[in-house]
């Protein structure tokens, strides 16, 4: 059922007192202002702490107070009340209890109260007197819906449209995450003045995606496409990987499957933990989003809690789809943030555990010491890898993809004999010393050699050295915690 749909039940089915908890204020009061015309001919009243509460543009007099507005609401005839931004009054108790009265008094007239906030925020005692709707953003049929109505639009006026069904529902799949108002203002946007629709638009469409979430401020939308063949070694992981490739498919829950929630790369910096996410998005061709957790905390974008929330929701209405927390323990287990890294821990630990929106979360994290136990015990990740130093086949592998993506030819070099020298080297610093080798080589007019490898090889000494003692560390915490990444044993 749409969320309209629910609002629509709710009224009918006269509850006195309705929390909807959404992001979209405006699609909200426009709903409760069309349904106020129909059943009483009369604007809807809307209240907000700025303004007090007027009806249509008329402010009344006396009502800029809350309790003052719930009294006016209380008085009424008949009516829909509005009242807006609801989860910071409601700390106070003279506010729980006026919400209380009014229950009382408008409980036998046509007099609806809805409030609104971005968090379900609603005080025990107040949880029986409000019947609770979660607005959602956009499902992808009210979106789908809306492009057909834009398409059906610029036909009329002599556009041509060239997509086949499935581009349709393509546009509308990169909608969503978007609120009904950003929707619209996308498809006019790309739309606009376009004499021939054809896949073009898609792209266009991906790209204000990427720009609403950089307004979003904590959610990146990822489109650049890594697949596993861009990873040396970690042979568990990626068997791992593929045999989930059909998990969000309705044949893996007609076989009696659950959707996967998660995973939690863990390890040694630089070893491929990042990538391998990304990868899972490909593999699994679903959207990926990353969640800065440390964006959030910054409060850049909002209160963390509601930035995090917010991104919650919206990859859950984009969703299946992988959503990225890169470095978790950043921002979750920091001991000395405020109250709010404790909340927002809680909630993401009771989201894990519940949510059902085919949402599967790819967790990276270095200083696992960090990690509170409660989100590592069973039933948040379905599987939790270590990502160690890669081994001595590994790292040829490693060789091996990074010579293909900067065209050398592997023929010409020992990768043996190269993976024999690295023992140690992360992919990371393995890739960065190509990169340096083939400066040295680019400058002298020449093609890169085995010696300028060489010469980096020998001359410095890779991360694993001075952090020996660390690695130590982390691999002993890992043994009894998590899967291995791969079957190579570790040779230091
Ligand atoms: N196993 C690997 N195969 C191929 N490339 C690798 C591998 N491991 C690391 N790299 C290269 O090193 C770079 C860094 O890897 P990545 O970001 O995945 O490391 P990470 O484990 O997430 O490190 P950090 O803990 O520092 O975030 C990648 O862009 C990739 O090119
Ligand atoms: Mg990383």
């Amino acid at each position: 059922m749409s969320a309209t749909d629910e609002i629509k039940k709710a009224i009918y089915a006269k509850y006195p007192m309705v929390y909807v908890v959404s992001w979209e204020e405006k699609r909200v009061e426009e709903l409760l202002e069309s349904f106020s015309r129909s059943a009483f001919q009369d604007n809807l009243y809307v209240w907000s702490a700025t303004e007090g509460m007027k009806k249509g543009k008329d402010k009344l007099d006396g009502t800029q107070g809350i309790l003052d507005a719930l009294s006016f609401a209380s008085n009424a005839e008949k009516g829909f009340f509005l009242f807006k931004d609801i989860q910071s009054f409601l700390a106070d108790p003279l506010v729980v209890r006026k919400f209380k009265d009014t229950y009382f008094y408008i409980k036998n007239k046509p007099v609806r109260v809805f409030a609104m906030s971005v968090l379900l925020k609603l005080p025990e005692e107040l949880k029986r007197y409000f019947a609770v709707i979660d607005y959602q953003l956009p499902s992808f049929d009210e979106l789908y819906e809306l492009v057909n109505s834009y398409l059906s639009e610029i036909t009329k006026r002599g556009a041509v449209v060239s997509l086949k069904e499935d581009g349709i529902s393509q546009m509308a799949v990169a909608l969503q995450g978007f609120t009904m108002d950003e929707a619209n203002f996308a498809l006019s946007k790309v739309l606009h003045r376009k004499e021939i629709i054809d896949t073009s638009v898609l792209d266009q469409l991906k790209e204000e995606k990427k720009q609403i979430m950089r307004k979003e401020g904590v959610l990146e939308f990822i489109t650049d496409k890594l697949t596993i063949d861009d990873i040396g070694g970690l042979d568990n992981l990626k068997d791992w990987l593929i045999k989930r490739k059909r998990a969000f498919s309705p044949e893996a829950r007609e076989y009696g499957l659950d959707l996967p929630r998660g995973l939690l790369i863990m390890g040694i910096t630089g070893c491929g933990k990042s990538i391998s996410i990304k990868s899972v998005a490909t593999l699994w061709e679903l959207p990926l989003f990353r969640l800065d957790m440390n964006l959030v905390y910054s409060g850049i974008a909002g209160p963390p809690e509601e930035a995090f929330v917010r991104a919650l929701k919206v990859v859950e209405s984009a969703s299946p789809a992988v959503l990225w927390l890169d470095e978790i323990e950043s921002g979750i287990t920091d001991k000395y943030t405020a109250d709010s890294t404790a909340r927002i821990l809680g909630y993401f630990l009771t989201w894990m555990q519940e949510h059902r929106g085919g949402v599967f979360v790819g967790a990276t994290a270095n200083r696992i010491d960090m990690l509170p136990a409660e989100l590592l015990r069973r039933g948040r990740f379905d599987q939790i890898f270590f990502v160690d130093l890669p081994g001595r086949k590994e790292r040829e592998e490693v060789f091996r993809v990074h010579f293909r993506k900067r065209k050398i030819d592997t023929a010409k070099f020992n990768l043996p004999q190269l993976a024999q020298i690295t023992k140690g080297w992360s992919g990371s610093e393995i890739e960065q010393a190509i990169i340096s080798a083939m400066y040295e080589a680019f400058n002298q007019e020449r093609e890169m050699s085995e010696d300028d490898l060489f010469k980096i090889f020998t001359n410095s000494v890779p991360l694993s050295t001075t952090m020996a003692e660390q690695i130590k560390k982390i691999r002993s915490w890992a043994h009894d915690r998590a899967a291995r990444a791969s079957s190579e044993k570790p040779e230091i």
